[in-house]
């Protein structure tokens, strides 16, 4: 669903991203080039980058219509890129076993690529579906994004292609149509019907910025997000669990929000006002689509009420706010898990002044909010209940960009 790995059983383990390699990634840009040039047999024309995402609130709204507010990862999904004009692709990563792939660009159709060159063939495959003329490219990607982390390592794959292709291209995409090309092509060519969240954060974000996102409408705003400031720290904290079921439920999830919608008469269950909730839950014919409403009316409301903390500068307070989405993604959406449930548990009972899952669920990472001074003390806490979990600090780092 959000992971390039996924499903794809290539992946060596130097690619899956342990939140602190430096080799990948974050490695010299002239080193980079080295490599296309030893894989190729000639200079990239550019490199580019793309930010994996983690979403702070606004989880499961944006296929409703709703608001989210994720922000860039420092990690990154590097491409370096140059032109073909015989109707070839070809990629290569350096996280993934197998060698170069090579398509035939007129032969791309859904359901026909394997592993996770699906992730760069299917916005290709997009790109010229909307007119835009790409008849070949070699591409090398590296990444210290942590796959399977629920962090959107392919939604970083993606940007960083649609940005590399579209540039070398001479055309200049606004960056939201970019995001939404790059949905479109997970949706319709790798099969996964996810929102516009990922993409959008990948492509959108700025540094020391979180992304206030109104689906509906596409409205945006850099919501300043400078923790460090304010004496704060946020850990991400990747359990390195991903349940099988998860890809399936997403799309049942999905469905059964839309059924409600439908139920109530209303385009989306964001037209459902957080007043007019108990109305809207007694008019609902059962008793999960009672449940599916009530998490993403509640969750609407919560990115209004982080939103309206930070603009106060009253940063500390959101915590509460982050660990009652939690509460009503595990008991309302059903979608967190044991270890999910496990860090967050043991980050509140260490001090954390808040915590939740981050992304779909069913496994991937949580995020928690420390008092600086308590980074070790709650980190240990965190790494004594759940030692194979991967936890690093993070900031708000820059959505995509070229880099040379
Ligand atoms: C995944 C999807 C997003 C969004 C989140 C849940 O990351 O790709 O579009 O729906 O799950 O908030």
């Amino acid at each position: 669903m959000t992971e390039a790995g996924s499903g794809t059983g290539t992946r060596t383990d130097a690619g899956t991203g342990t939140g602190t390699r430096t080799d990948a990634g974050a490695g010299s840009e002239a080193a980079f080039e080295i490599a296309f040039k030893n894989i190729y047999g000639r200079a990239p024309e550019g490199i580019w980058a793309a930010p994996g995402r983690v979403n702070l609130i606004g989880e499961h709204t944006d296929y409703n219509d709703g608001y989210v507010m994720p922000f860039a990862l420092p990690h990154r999904t590097r491409a370096a890129v140059a032109r073909r004009d015989d109707g070839l692709l070809r990629v290569h990563s350096a996280d993934m076993d197998g060698g170069v792939v090579e398509l035939r660009i007129d032969d791309l159709a859904p359901g026909t690529t394997r592993g996770w060159a699906v992730y760069p063939a299917a916005v290709l495959w997009t790109l010229r579906q909307a007119g835009h003329d790409i008849v070949g490219a070699d591409i090398h990607y590296d990444s210290n994004v942590p796959v399977g982390g629920g962090l959107s390592s392919s939604a970083a794959l993606q940007v960083v292609t649609a940005l590399a292709l579209t540039e070398l291209h001479g055309l200049d995409l606004p960056r939201q149509e970019l995001a939404l090309l790059c949905q479109s092509s997970e949706n319709t060519y790798v099969g996964a019907p996810v929102g516009v969240m990922d993409q959008t954060a990948s492509a959108c974000c700025t540094e020391g910025h979180a992304l206030h996102l109104d689906v509906r409408g596409l409205s945006q705003r850099q919501v300043p997000f400078d923790l460090a400031a304010q004496g704060l720290q946020l850990l991400v904290v990747d359990t390195r669990v991903k349940h099988a079921h998860a890809d399936g439920a997403y799309g049942e999830l999905r469905a059964g929000c839309e059924a409600a919608a439908a139920a109530l008469g209303l385009p989306a269950l964001r037209d459902v006002d957080f007043d007019g909730l108990d109305a809207a839950l007694a008019a609902l014919p059962d008793e999960r689509l009672r449940r599916l409403t009530r998490h993403v009316v509640t969750e609407n409301r919560r990115v209004e009420e982080v939103i309206a903390l930070l603009d106060a500068g009253r940063t500390r307070e959101i915590g509460p706010v982050l660990t009652a989405g939690h509460a009503s993604l595990r008991d309302d959406f059903r979608v967190s898990c044991a270890e999910l449930d496990l860090v967050v548990d043991t980050a509140l009972a260490a001090g954390a002044l808040g915590a939740r899952m981050t992304g779909g669920g069913f496994g991937g990472s949580a995020i928690v909010l420390v008092d600086a001074g308590e980074v070790e003390r709650i980190s240990a806490a965190i790494l004594q209940a759940l030692p194979t979990a991967r936890l690093f600090p993070t900031t708000a780092g820059p959505g995509a960009h070229r880099l040379v």
